[in-house]
């Protein structure tokens, strides 16, 4: 595959001083990888991109199955301080569904959505910067189907993105995507989930829909709050749901 690289760092490398690209043919997880640069120090502005993963992982210790040219699958490590971190999964995932088709959906806190089936997700973590430098170093990865895939040990069967936009494999997805991840993360930094609110609930999945928490709660959701908890209208009155722990589906 020819990877857009040079576009991609001509694209985001003025608004990032000192960004670098780097294609990997095999990694365990572009995430992990980064989370042992940012511990060794090095915390530079930096995108991953990794044509096999031989461990990639999801959110609540899940592992992400890629597939070699099926799927696509990068890290952004960058340093933010923002005041507030919450939402920070949902900002990524508006900016990623506003990249790539109108049909993309946000399934709170971190999946993109078509049609009710998976599209892609996001996994952030964060390590501390060292001597005190300000802020954190953030890892944003993105793991997204780009063609058919088997369902098999999924939940729900997947979405691709060549359902949507034909002629768009991972290279491409990908230069859409980068971009506009970037900017969202500058964006977050500076304003915080709130400028994203607006944007996550005209994708909002769930959005007026009964569901079901993994603590077994359930209730209607009714979209996210400023600080991007997922409001839930139960028997017993409004939740606000941050817990990063906790998982909802349509009931
Ligand atoms: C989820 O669905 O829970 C999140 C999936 C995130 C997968 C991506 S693929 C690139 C990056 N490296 C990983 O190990 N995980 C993320």
């Amino acid at each position: 595959m020819a990877w857009p690289l040079e576009a991609i760092w001509e694209q985001v490398a003025p608004a990032l001083p000192g960004f670098t690209v780097e294609l990997l043919p095999e990694v365990d997880s572009t995430n992990t990888e980064l989370m042992r640069r940012g511990r060794a120090g090095r915390l530079e502005p930096t995108l991953l991109v990794a044509e096999r993963q031989s461990a990639g992982r999801g959110r609540l210790g899940r592992a992400w199955q890629g597939e070699p040219g099926a799927s696509l699958t990068f890290s952004l490590g960058l340093v933010l301080a923002p005041r507030d971190w919450s939402g920070l999964s949902l900002a990524v995932g508006a900016a990623v569904a506003g990249a790539l088709h109108p049909a993309v959906q946000l399934k709170w806190p971190n999946d993109l959505w078509v049609q009710d089936r998976k599209l892609g997700g996001i996994l952030i973590e964060t390590a501390t910067t060292p001597g005190g430098a300000r802020g954190r170093f953030v890892i944003i990865g993105i793991g997204l189907n780009v063609r058919p895939r088997p369902a098999h040990g999924l939940s729900t069967p997947p979405a691709w993105v060549q359902e949507l936009l034909p002629a768009c494999d991972a290279a491409a997805t990908l230069a859409r995507v980068v971009p506009a991840v970037a900017k969202a993360a500058q964006r977050f930094e500076a304003e915080g989930f709130a400028a994203f609110q607006a944007g996550f609930g005209q994708r909002d999945a769930l959005a007026g829909r009964p569901v079901r928490l993994s603590d077994g709660t359930t209730g209607t959701a009714a979209g996210v709050d400023a600080q991007g908890a997922l409001l839930v209208h139960t028997a017993a009155g409004p939740i606000a749901v941050t817990s990063s722990e906790v998982s909802v589906r349509p009931a």
